[in-house]
């Protein structure tokens, strides 16, 4: 039996290569015009890095983090997200030190084990951006510009930014407790996950989707109610400066997030064609998470997009052109010149094929149609009497003969053109 690839994980296959080029490319391009610059950091870490980071009590580290016993007796987990890695490799190497406003980007495969279904895999792809070191809300609202713009360069519309503050260490506590005492009352009518969570980690409640929890969801107190002064502030200014930016949004006290190093803004970009996973990006403020694994007092926020849930979501692009020239040596003499100009021609920076097999003519003009080849060069004993070869252009359906003197540069110039 065929082994087959793990559940929950995905091949990218050749054709659909070009969709993720682009999302790169575009990544790239983008982010280093607001000062970001790229970061990679491995994809396993110490497990206590993503339980301190993330926090214990959050789905992702109690329920879906792949952790393994290293041969040393040490736990390492394959990263779930990458924020975390990125804080540990900024205060490692005291990157703040350098660069008191560092913007970083990463990108590259992360693990969930979350239950498979579309746009949700337990092997995944982010694009993820950091900055560090910022208190003021213009960044927060420049780093929403800036997952909003990488969506558009991405060519991915129709889609609803989702914003809320979840306070900070001054607020959150007294809040927090104020919804755990009412929890108290009502936690015993709702569902399982909210009775648990009622007492590990009461926000997760607001995030509950179960039909039947919603109407006393809507009774509990409400985060926005209870910032403090210093919060409000913030989120006001954040609110203000996308007003400015004419960038629309709507307010959801409910929205908490998954990971417990939020403070302050948080934000959710989600799409109603991505199903029940519609969430294609989200992000939020951090400040005090590199405190907390060990760095100095440093401000921090960002955002991570899925790729997989991105890639959905772009328009269809064309496969990538495979092959400018495929060339035809109809004989033995004919392969060792063409082998030397297929050289050539790659050295030139084209790309060259032909048929090592030596298939029939016809079995080859085939092989070029698949290919997509621009140009087909055939070199048969009737052009090598002529010192020539037969050219055919394959968009046009034209041949032409072209002397062996000048075929590199015709190859070239039409190849180009
Ligand atoms: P997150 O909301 O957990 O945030 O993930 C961000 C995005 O990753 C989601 O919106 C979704 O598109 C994608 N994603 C998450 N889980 C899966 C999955 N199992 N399969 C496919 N796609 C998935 C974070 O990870 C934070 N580290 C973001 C951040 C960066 N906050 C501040 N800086």
């Amino acid at each position: 039996m065929a082994i087959q690839a793990v559940r929950g994980t995905r091949d990218i296959l050749p054709d659909e290569i070009a969709a993720w080029h682009a999302i790169e490319a575009a990544a790239r391009g983008l982010f280093a015009r607001y000062g970001y610059r790229e970061i990679r950091t491995p994809i396993f870490e110490e497990t206590e890095l993503f339980a301190r980071g993330i926090g214990a009590e959050t789905d992702i580290v109690a329920k879906e983090m792949y952790t393994f016993a290293d041969r040393d007796g040490g736990s390492l987990t394959l990263r779930p997200e990458a924020t975390a890695g990125v804080v540990r490799a900024v205060i490692e190497h005291n990157l703040m030190n350098n660069d008191p406003a560092l913007k970083v980007y990463a990108m590259g495969p992360m693990f969930r084990r979350e239950r498979p279904q579309k746009g949700r895999y337990r092997q995944f792809h982010q694009v993820d951006v950091e900055a560090f070191g910022f208190t003021s809300p213009t960044i927060d609202a420049e780093v929403i510009e800036l997952a909003l713009g990488y969506l558009d360069a991405c060519g991915v519309s129709e889609h609803e930014l989702v914003l809320n503050s979840v306070g900070d260490r001054a607020c959150r506590p007294a809040y927090v407790e104020r919804l755990r005492a009412a929890l108290r009352d009502v936690a015993p009518t709702m569902c399982g996950d909210c009775q648990r969570r009622a007492d590990t980690n009461p926000l997760r409640v607001l995030d509950c989707k179960v039909p039947e929890d919603q109407a006393t969801i809507d009774t509990l107190p409400r985060i926005t109610d209870h910032l403090c002064g210093a919060c409000a502030e913030h989120f006001a200014e954040v609110r203000r400066q996308l007003e400015l930016l004419g960038i629309p949004y709507r307010l959801s006290h409910r929205l908490v997030r998954g990971l417990d190093y939020y403070v302050r803004t948080t934000f959710e970009v989600t799409s109603t064609r991505l199903g029940a996973q519609s969430s294609i990006l989200g992000g939020g403020r951090y400040d005090g998470l590199v405190k907390s694994l060990g760095g100095p007092e440093a401000a921090g926020i960002g955002f991570a997009v899925g790729l997989e849930r991105l890639a959905l979501l772009a328009p269809p692009r064309e496969a990538e052109a495979r092959c400018d020239v495929f060339l035809m040596p109809l004989s033995g003499p004919a392969l060792d010149r063409a082998l030397r100009l297929q050289r050539e021609l790659r050295q030139a920076g084209l790309c060259a094929m032909l048929d090592p097999e030596g298939r029939s003519f016809k079995s080859r003009m085939k092989q070029a149609d698949r290919l997509g080849a621009r140009l087909v060069a055939i070199l048969g004993d009737d052009e090598i009497a002529r010192c020539a070869w037969a050219v055919r252009d394959m968009a046009r359906s034209e041949q032409q003969d072209v002397p062996e003197e000048k075929i590199l540069d015709h190859l070239k110039e039409k190849a180009n053109g």
